[in-house]
Formats: C-alpha cells, structure tokens, sequence
C-alpha cells in the first residue's frame, strides 16, 4: 500500500504511511488501513481524488551471453536491466543462466510476472540446444519422457532434433514447461550430452522474431493478452 502510494508518487513512503493513519486514503472506496495489501487493479483514493497507478511496462529482451539475470549483482557483472529504461523499478521474469541468451521478458507488473513464474501455470518455454556428441533415439525419447534429476522427475517435454550442422554435435529443440534451476542442462547431463550453447527461443508462445541479441523491446497489447491468458491473470 504505501510502496503503491509512494511509487504513484503520492509522497515519500513515510508520508504515504502517515495518510494512511490519517484516514485519508480509500482502497476501492473503502479507508484503507496501515499495512494493507493492494493490487494494481484495486482503486485508490486520497482526499477523494484518484492515485494514478504507475504504469505498467512489460519488455522482452534478447539477452546476450555473460549478463546475470538479476536486478543486481553483488560481483559486480553485468545485469540484464544494464540495457533496460531505469525510469520505472523493472524486475526479470525468471532466470536465463549467465552463459544462456535469448528470450527474457523484463517487467514492472508483478501480477503477470508472479503467475508467469508460478509452477501451476505451466508456461511453455522452448531452448534450442547445441549438445555434445550424437544424440540418439533412444536419448531423444528419454528426454520427451522425463528425466530423474535430484529434485524429482521432469515434465514430459517436446523434443526434436534440428537440422542443423554442428561438428561432433547435435541442436535439439526442447520445450519445457517447468522452470528448475539449469533444468535443460541438467536434463542433458543425464543422458551424457552436456549442452555447449544454449539459447531460449520461445517463451508462453511468444517468440524473438527480429529482435537482435542485446536488443529490447515493449510487447504489443495482443502479446500481453496472450501472456495474461497463460497465466490466468485476470484484471
Ligand atoms: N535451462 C537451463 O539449463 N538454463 C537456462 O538458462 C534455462 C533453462
């Protein structure tokens, strides 16, 4: 509430939390009281007049490799927000490895992001993989069917060999719809074909289309229904 205040730039979050002790702040028409939890979608009031939410920004990035997928990195590496605006506070939703590129969507709209990254909604993610020596059928089929790992067995996963010429390896599309930490490189340890490149191309049925690695990009309106969709998010 009062970082929504505040961030609505209303006041600083000390006098924010000081109209709300007041009285003088309504959550959907009701006095909001010190502490209470708000949506982007309820409606807040002070003295009567209406909060502006901040708005909502929701981009996806190419990313390159060498970028940590955090908002901030104690080591000091580069952050895949170093590209991004720094006029509103954006987050990353999920996690590409350092040594992973491709698609990230970066934003401020915690909801979508929180039910993107819930494991009930089951968001299909497509990597394209370049693995070490020659994959089999019988690998191919393991990996469609599931994988131990040591936290429990994989999802069925959709998994095709591309034609596409490497020396001594084999580019595997595969789409998942979990997302363990390192899940695709773990999967591919299993059956002793270490991933030596590895990039996402696809995620919640959007894809890079020309988006350049480094490169950013706001999503359309119908690419934000589609995401909403996916993950249930209702407003
Ligand atoms: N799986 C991985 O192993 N790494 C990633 O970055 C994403 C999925």
């Amino acid at each position: 509430m009062h970082r929504a205040l505040a961030q609505a730039g209303v006041a600083s979050r000390r006098a924010a939390e000081l109209l709300v002790a007041e009285g003088r702040v309504t959550v959907n028409g009701e006095v909001a009281h010190v502490g209470q939890v708000v949506q982007s979608t309820d409606r807040l009031e002070v003295d009567g007049s209406p909060v502006n939410p901040e708005p909502i920004y929701t981009y996806m990035l190419n990313k390159p490799m060498g970028m940590v997928s955090t908002a901030y990195d104690p080591e000091g590496r580069p952050t895949v927000l170093d590209p991004m605006p720094d006029d509103v506070r954006l987050y990353p939703v999920g996690r590409l490895d350092i040594d992973t590129t491709g698609l990230l969507l970066i934003t401020n709209d915690g909801d979508l992001a929180h039910q993107l990254m819930h494991p009930s909604s089951k968001v299909p993610k497509t990597y394209e993989a370049m693995v070490a020596g020659r994959v089999s059928a019988a690998g191919v089929r393991q990996l469609r069917e599931g994988i131990e790992l040591e936290d429990g067995m994989t999802q069925p996963a959709v998994v095709e060999i591309l034609d596409r010429q490497a020396p001594g390896c084999t580019w595997l599309s595969i789409e998942i719809t979990e997302g363990r930490n390192r899940q695709v490189r773990r999967m591919c340890d299993v059956i002793e074909h270490p991933v030596r490149k590895l990039a996402r191309t696809r995620y919640g049925g959007l894809g890079l289309g020309k988006l350049r690695r480094g490169e950013f990009r706001s999503l359309a309106s119908t690419e934000i229904t589609k995401l909403e969709q996916i993950a249930g998010v209702t407003r």
